[in-house]
Formats: C-alpha cells, structure tokens, sequence
C-alpha cells in the first residue's frame, strides 16, 4: 500500500480544468465529462507534458504529476 493519496476525478482532476477549457476543447471531447476524458487521457497527458495544453500555458508540473497519479491509480471516478 502506498501512503499516496489516490487521485479522483470528481475530487481532484475535474477542477483542474477550468471552464475556458472545457468550452475551447468542446469540438474533441468535454474536460468536465469522466467518461471522455478516461478515453482520452494518455492524448491529454501528452499535451500536458508537451506544455502546449492548455493554449494560454503549460500547467505546473505538480498539476501534470496528479493528472498522471490519476491514469496510474486507475482512474478512480
Ligand atoms: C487543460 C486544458 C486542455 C487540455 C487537456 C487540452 C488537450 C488537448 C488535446 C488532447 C488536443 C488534441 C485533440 C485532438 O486532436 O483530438 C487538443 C487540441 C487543441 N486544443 Fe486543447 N486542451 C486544453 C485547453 C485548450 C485551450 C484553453 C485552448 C485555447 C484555445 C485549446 C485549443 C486547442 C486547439 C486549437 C487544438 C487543435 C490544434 C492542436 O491540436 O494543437 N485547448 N487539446
């Protein structure tokens, strides 16, 4: 067992995505939905390392590492 705390996506990951993002990236998939963004998540995970997502600027590191805990820990719902 690992003392990390398991990463959720209500709890955790969903606010990470502001509305500006959830409306901009609309056309591909909803940033707020669980469904879509478990479908997406290793293409997100790119972006966000590449730091061309978000448009406007890269994340922190600390944000791209819980969106990464996330897909590792089994997208807890
Ligand atoms: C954390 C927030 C965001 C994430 C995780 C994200 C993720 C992604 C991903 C995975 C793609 C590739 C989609 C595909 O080709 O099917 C993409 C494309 C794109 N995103 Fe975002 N996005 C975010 C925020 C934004 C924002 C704020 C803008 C502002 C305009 C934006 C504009 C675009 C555009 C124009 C494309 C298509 C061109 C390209 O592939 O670079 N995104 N995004």
């Amino acid at each position: 067992m690992s003392d990390e705390p398991r990463m959720g996506f209500e709890e955790d990951i969903k606010p990470l995505f502001r509305e500006t993002d959830r409306s901009r990236m609309e056309w591909a998939f909803d940033l707020w939905d669980y469904d879509a963004v478990k479908e997406n998540a290793s293409g997100i995970l790119e972006r966000l390392e590449e730091g061309d997502m978000p448009c406007d600027g890269a994340w922190p590191p600390d944000q791209i590492d819980m969106f990464r805990a996330w897909i590792d820990g089994g997208y807890v719902p």
